[in-house]
């Protein structure tokens, strides 16, 4: 019988229904365009916009699934880590969902879900657990930058994470230094296609350090005085490219050594990444080919399951109940700041 999941932790209103590892229907509303006039995500209309979605979402999935209501066997949605305001809404609606239906609720980790979602291949999306595997997993977004070990199903320890800024973070902040619209991560990847990764040297921070940690915010400083000290790049646009270009090498450089090392320190023979950074091309070359010299088997979330979306909450619910989790309880409340357990 079938899940439905919910995922409303950010700027995307996301419903999905699952039916044994298959994604039967994952329907995503994205808010950015709605956040951009504002240079970045405002938490109290990213709230008002998951009230106007959700229930014609969570229809739209229910119905391009060809489920009712009624034959769902059980609901999950994002309880933390994210906007308050925002996981209410989808957490509060699912909960009411399944108790009202008299069927299990699984309240999870945002975090936890994107472990799983690079397994999720082809159209429609089929997640195979057989071939599952120990692995490292990348986690980046536009809020968080994490290093994962996954020893087995439903069994992690997290490695590291970014002391400050996350890589997206990096991308959006550099992207508005030099004037582009948020989120300035898919321009960036555009502009630097025809520019220099070399042309200039900015820091891989912390690259060498012996943890699994990371930090951003030096580079980001660095690309501002660098701007401040050449103000007429800004008008010269193969220059402008060559910035892109550069300083997209410098954060790639960096998650791509921390991974391949974490991998090969811990003996995994699998490295995986999600997280909307993951649909940067120069990052998705650079670990494919890292991942082949170290002859570690590289699974990428596929470009619509980088960002955030219901169909990876389903999938790791799926494999909760049937690792017999216990439900969460009925009066469960959000975790905003739920670290990764
Ligand atoms: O996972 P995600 O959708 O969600 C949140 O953080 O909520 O990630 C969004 C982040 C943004 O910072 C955006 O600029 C970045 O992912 N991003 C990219 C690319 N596509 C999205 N960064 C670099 N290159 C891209 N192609
Ligand atoms: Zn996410």
């Amino acid at each position: 019988m079938p899940l439905l999941a919910v995922e409303t932790s950010c700027d995307e209103t996301s419903a999905a229904v699952i039916h044994e590892g298959r994604v039967l229907s994952n329907v995503v509303a994205s808010q950015i365009s709605l956040h951009a006039e504002y240079g970045g995500v405002v938490p109290e209309l990213a709230a008002r916009e998951h009230l106007r979605n959700l229930m014609p979402v969570t229809r739209t999935a229910l119905r391009e699934a060809s489920v009712e209501a009624g034959q769902l066997d059980a609901v999950a949605a994002t309880r933390g880590p994210g906007l308050p305001n925002a996981l209410l809404i989808g957490f509060k609606a699912a909960q009411a969902t399944a108790f009202v239906l008299g069927r299990p609720f699984l309240g999870l980790h945002h975090h936890e879900a994107h472990l799983y979602s690079p397994w999720l291949r082809g159209q429609p999306p089929v997640a195979d657990f057989s071939k599952f595997q120990p692995n490292v997993s990348l986690i980046v977004s536009g809020g968080h930058t994490l290093l994962v070990h996954v020893r087995a199903e439903l069994n992690h320890h997290l490695l590291g994470s970014t002391v400050d800024d996350a890589a997206g973070e990096c991308f959006d902040k550099t992207g508005k230094m030099i004037g582009l619209p948020y989120p300035a991560g898919p321009e960036i990847d555009r502009l630097a296609e025809g520019g220099n990764p070399k042309a200039y040297d900015f820091p891989r921070p912390m690259i060498d350090d012996p943890n699994d940690d990371f930090s951003f915010s030096g580079l980001k400083t660095s690309v501002r005085y660098f701007l401040r000290d050449h103000p007429e790049l800004l008008n010269d646009t193969q220059r402008l490219r060559d910035l892109c270009a550069s300083v997209q090498a410098a954060i790639v450089d960096v998650l791509v050594t921390k991974t391949i090392r974490a991998a090969k320190r811990l003996r995994v023979g699998c490295v995986t990444a999600s997280g909307g950074v993951t649909c940067n091309r120069a990052l998705r070359q650079r670990l494919t080919a890292a991942c082949a010299r170290e002859r570690l088997l590289l699974l990428l979330a596929e470009k619509p399951l980088c960002t955030d979306n219901a169909a990876m909450i389903g999938i790791l619910a799926e494999r909760k109940l049937r690792h017999q989790t216990e439900p969460t309880p009925r009066d469960a409340d959000i975790l905003p700041n739920w670290a990764l357990p």
